[in-house]
């Protein structure tokens, strides 16, 4: 058996008994070893492109926390970033884009697959400090959720933009997305090269796309970037996250290619566990986790509970919010690592 737990809940001849349990946006601002060294760096991309100190963000949360798996500290914008597109994280608000609204600035797009190689530098220094017992996720956003930040600019509620180049000018819209299934493959090549064991692929904003262009722009693009890098790593495990996806969630998971899929927190877990035949991974709502560590512990036994039939990766719904108290986050992680199927 592999001592890796996460990998080995991904592997298909293993049993189901191990809950491997991480969390998403599990290193960041809630972390007082966190915003110490944020603190020293006032650009947060000179931090995603620090290997050292990248890696050390990395590992904190394994460090403090026990979780059976460390993510690459880094960002899905990286991706635009390496296309040559001018991108600022503002204090408070979030990542600022330079958008893509016509085919001019699309022709001038080219990635530059040199300017990520500091992020495999931290892949492999990580890959070397972390226990080996823990496993090392990489990952890059969808094109979609990608695409969403290119063209808005930031994100604007009900993507107004976006829809309008989807549906008025669709070739642009498929050529900013065969861009990034190109890229975003590249990349998640360049992750396993240097080392990472399995593959998440964020698609955060996939709950924004109507159930007609759905295949279209979520499942098809991801499959081909799924294809095109089992193509070359037939075996690395790769967890899809279609944020908020409802029933499309087992069209996805029966389409994509992908070998697991993470579950938002408005997805009853019990209907995931039925209808989706792939392991999956969830879904504990992160303000629950954040607001009340008795409410969480007993949503934690629910979701526990209802997959116990399954491959089953305990997480968050989506990130760890920044207000989240450690020692919820501390009470959630043993209360999982004790329970017993
Ligand atoms: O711990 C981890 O999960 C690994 C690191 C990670 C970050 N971003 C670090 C980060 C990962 C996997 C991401 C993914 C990401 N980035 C997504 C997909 C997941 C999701 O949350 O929906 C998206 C949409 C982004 C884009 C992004 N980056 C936004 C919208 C923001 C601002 C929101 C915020 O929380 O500030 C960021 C900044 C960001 N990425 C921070 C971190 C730790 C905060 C930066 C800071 O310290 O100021």
């Amino acid at each position: 058996m592999n001592p890796k737990i996460l990998l080995n809940t991904l592997n298909k001849n293993s049993d189901n008994s191990e809950i491997p349990v991480w969390f998403m946006r599990q290193a960041g601002r809630y972390l007082p070893e966190y915003r110490a060294i944020r603190q020293k760096f006032p650009s947060f991309l000179d931090l995603c492109y620090n290997p050292e100190t990248a890696s050390e963000i990395t590992i904190q949360p394994v460090k403090r926390f026990d979780f059976d798996a460390a993510i690459l500290f880094s960002d899905i914008l990286v991706i635009p970033d390496a296309l040559g597109l001018n991108l600022k994280f503002i204090e408070g608000e979030g990542p600022l884009l330079e958008q893509v609204l016509s085919e001019e600035t699309f022709s001038k797009l080219k990635y530059n697959n040199e300017k990520l190689l500091k992020v495999y530098e931290t892949v492999k220094i990580t890959k070397s400090k972390l226990d080996k017992n823990k496993t090392l996720i990489g990952f890059a956003g969808a094109p979609w959720t990608i695409a969403v930040y290119m063209i808005e600019g930031r994100y604007k509620k009900g993507l107004p933009n976006v829809k309008k180049i989807l549906l008025e000018k669709p070739e642009l819209f498929f050529k900013i997305t065969d861009l990034l299934v190109d890229s975003i493959t590249e990349h998640l090549i360049c992750q396993i090269e240097a080392g990472v064991d399995v593959l998440q692929i964020f698609d955060s904003w996939a709950g924004e796309v109507s159930e007609y262009l759905y295949e279209d722009v979520i499942i098809n693009p991801t499959k081909r970037i799924v294809s095109r890098v089992k193509e070359k790593y037939k075996d690395i495990p790769i967890i899809g996250f279609p944020r908020n996806s409802g029933l499309k969630l087992k069209e996805y998971s029966e389409k994509s290619g992908v070998d697991a899929v993470s579950i938002d927190e408005s997805t009853p877990i019990k209907w995931a566990s039925e209808n989706i035949q792939l392991p999956i991974q969830g879904n504990l709502d992160p303000y629950i986790l954040a607001f009340s560590k008795d409410t969480a512990i007993s949503h934690c036994k629910k979701i526990l509970e209802s997959t116990k039939n399954k491959k089953f990766i305990f997480n968050l719904g989506h990130g760890v919010i920044p207000s989240t108290p450690l020692e919820n986050v501390e009470s959630v992680v043993k209360f999982v690592k004790s329970y017993r199927r």
